[in-house]
């Protein structure tokens, strides 16, 4: 099969960051499908993991985190899908990626891809769905049904691929949305997919949720950058939750945190795949609800940029793009 992948960690700008390669096709067994992959979208993980180190894979490497496509074949233990089925899923971090022709992958953190959209469409979904749908619905405990309609909610990095259906997922549960862009663009696209009011996270947050007539939030989705953190210890409302998505080695004062008995969550999608627990079908279940929602005309897809054919030319171009930190939606690869 056709794959993009790599033998060295290497910048983007370098022609062998990545290659086109002839790999074997996979088998599936057990509770895996066998995926003929139609498109691909790339997520700042994918450019972590292709950061800079020191050694050589051979085979070469294929990564890769969301994909839409066809049900090629299935192992003996499937039950949630039949060959021909088409679905849509972000993988496994521990696995081989989505940037190849096909690929395995376990059926409990597949979903149904939403019929009203082409596959470039809908892969630019699961990843990020599935990291916001956990942060609000699993980990700050908000009900996606309404329970907490009217309470407020700052999403922090907004026009980012998380926060672009983040924003959707908190306006659809009912909840005011507070989002932070810092440029004109990426301020008009979050008020196109539903935020209620605007901040810039280039200037002071504080001010900015007061005037907007806040005096604290009731919950915080941090889809970007700790550096954040001790702006939302002071706007996080006592007794409020914070879910972060970022990395940090960072110091975090936690003292307030505790003077305001606010709890602090962290929300890494990979993590039910990765440790194989128990509810890993949660994630086919909030796949198949973004899928219906997508389809009921509730939620659309957040696809800002769209490149075809799937090869390592334009792979490296996704990435350079994704590299640069300033996305609007989705950057999606489509066609082999
Ligand atoms: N834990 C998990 O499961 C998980 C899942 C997905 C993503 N992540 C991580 O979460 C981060 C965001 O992912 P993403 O896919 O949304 O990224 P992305 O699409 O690359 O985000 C781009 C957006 O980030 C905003 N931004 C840039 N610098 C910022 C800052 N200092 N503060 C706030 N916003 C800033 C930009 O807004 P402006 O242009 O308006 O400045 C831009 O719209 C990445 O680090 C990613 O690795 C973690």
């Amino acid at each position: 099969m056709k794959a993009v992948g790599f033998k060295r960690y290497l910048p983007i700008d370098n022609e062998e960051s990545f290659l086109d390669v002839e790999l074997p096709t996979p088998e599936a067994a057990g509770r895996d499908l066998l995926v003929s992959v139609k498109a691909i979208a790339v997520n700042p993980v994918d450019t972590k993991v292709r950061r800079s180190k020191d050694i050589e894979e051979n085979p070469p490497r294929v990564i890769g985190y969301d994909a839409s496509g066809v049900v090629e074949s299935v192992g003996s233990d499937v039950t949630l899908f039949n060959v021909g089925d088409e679905v849509f899923y972000a993988g496994d971090l521990t696995r081989s990626g989505s940037n190849s022709e096909y690929q395995l992958v376990d059926e409990r953190i597949v979903g149904h891809k939403p019929k009203s959209l082409s596959f470039a469409e809908s892969a630019a979904l699961p990843l990020t769905s599935i990291t916001a749908y956990e942060a609000f619905f699993d980990r700050l405990s908000i009900d996606p049904l309404g329970a907490n309609k009217g309470e407020s909610v700052l999403i922090i990095g907004a026009g980012g691929g998380v926060g672009s259906i983040g924003i959707q997922l908190a306006k659809k549960a009912g909840l005011v949305v507070i989002a932070t862009a810092s440029r004109p663009e990426s301020a008009a696209w979050v008020r196109e997919l539903g935020a209620d009011h605007v901040i810039n996270h280039k200037e002071p947050m504080v001010e900015q949720v007061k005037a907007a007539g806040f005096n604290c939030v009731d919950h915080i989705a941090i889809f970007n950058d700790m550096r954040h953190w001790e702006t939302c210890v002071e706007l996080i409302k006592p007794q409020g939750g914070i879910v972060t998505i970022d990395n940090t080695d960072a110091d975090m004062p936690m003292a307030a945190m505790k003077t305001k008995c606010a709890s602090l969550h962290w929300e890494f999608m990979f993590a039910r795949s990765m440790f194989q627990t128990d509810d890993m079908i949660e994630q086919h279940n909030l796949l198949n609800y973004v899928s219906a929602q997508i389809d009921a005309g509730s939620l659309r897809t957040t696809l800002s940029e769209a490149i075809s054919p799937i090869n390592a030319a334009n792979l490296r171009k996704a990435h350079a793009l994704v590299e640069r930190g300033d996305a609007l939606g989705k950057v999606v690869l489509s066609d082999w």
